[in-house]
């Protein structure tokens, strides 16, 4: 099949992306950092995506330290995601080259802010790192990840493309502006992020079902079967990340004389795993809008399969 410049009547649709791209563009540093130092008196990461209360034998000190290596995950975890949405999006720009310059335009600006995102969280990165305790580790790399997941046709990275832009925003709204006891600089860069990553969910969408109209019926079952495997490697980053954080917020907890016991080590473990699936497959799988679309490009069968494979991470 060819594949198509833009679909009609979409041209409105990428014109209102770039006009918003325009207004909210920020700086690093003018605007983000403004000078700032993070506070580890403060939490980084809501309650709602830490799953505080589920830690339940942790004082409150111990939730914010969890709460702190969570965030300082989440900021490493974007600057990931953002490596293979970019190269994605400028691979996928080529189709509006000679066509809709304005679909090409919001593409441009679009993989120009992913690419400042991952400049925005290495910084926090190394600021995080100057204030919190030795031992952290995170484990995935950005180019291996991204090579396996650009390995999988366009169909299936664009929709875990529009999952995870769609999460971002539902974390920023239900949990990080309504939580006071943010640190401000984190909650900020939060704010930011998500004020660019909201037009970044409307293009994942043009695109996703621009191609979507471009392909036969067996190529989109690939598709799905491509969704579910790039969703169960997401889920086996998740895993080892989360035992790794485990085991640094243990490591740094018993150097301060505290005692875990079997069960709470096991407690810590299952808790900080289930709150990265929460975090980063179902909050998104779940997102009203997302399923909306998966519902227009898939039939009912297909979302069975994907249903079935989210399930076992529940
Ligand atoms: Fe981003
Ligand atoms: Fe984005």
């Amino acid at each position: 099949m060819i594949a198509i410049d833009t679909l009609p009547g979409t041209t409105e649709r990428y014109a209102r992306a770039v006009d918003a791209s325009k207004r909210v563009r920020w700086d690093i540093e003018k605007d983000v950092i403004r000078g700032r130092r993070f506070d580890t008196a403060q939490k980084f990461l809501p309650d709602g995506l830490s799953l505080a209360a589920e830690f339940t034998t942790l004082s409150p000190g111990e939730r914010r330290f969890v709460s702190q290596i969570q965030g300082r995950t989440y900021a490493n975890m974007f600057g990931l995601v953002e490596r293979f949405i970019t190269a994605k999006v400028l691979e996928i720009s080529h189709d509006h080259w000679l066509g809709d310059q304005v679909a090409l335009e919001a593409l441009v600006r679009f993989s120009d802010e992913e690419l400042k995102h991952q400049e925005l969280f290495r910084r926090i990165e190394t600021m995080v790192k100057d204030a919190m305790p030795e031992g952290y580790c995170f484990i995935p790399k950005p180019n291996d990840v991204a090579a396996a997941v650009l390995s999988k046709g366009t169909w299936a990275v664009l929709a875990l493309t529009l999952h995870i832009e769609l999460f971002t925003q539902l974390h920023y709204r239900q949990s990080v502006e309504p939580d006071d006891g943010l640190s401000p600089l984190f909650k900020d860069v939060l704010l930011y992020h998500w004020k660019e990553e909201s037009q970044h969910a409307i293009l994942d969408e043009l695109e996703w079902v621009r191609h979507d109209a471009t392909i036969g019926a067996k190529t989109r079952d690939e598709g799905v079967k491509e969704f579910i495997a790039l969703v169960g490697a997401v889920d086996g980053i998740l895993q080892m990340q989360a035992a790794a954080d485990a085991h640094y917020a243990m490591n740094v907890m018993t150097t301060r004389g505290r005692r875990l016991s079997e069960a709470e080590q096991r407690t810590i473990e299952r808790v900080m795993l289930k709150a990265y699936r929460w975090q980063y497959i179902l909050s998104g799988a779940g997102h009203p809008h997302f399923v909306e679309v998966l519902t227009d490009v898939t039939t009912d069968m297909q979302r069975g399969r994907i249903q079935t494979a989210l399930a076992t991470l529940m």
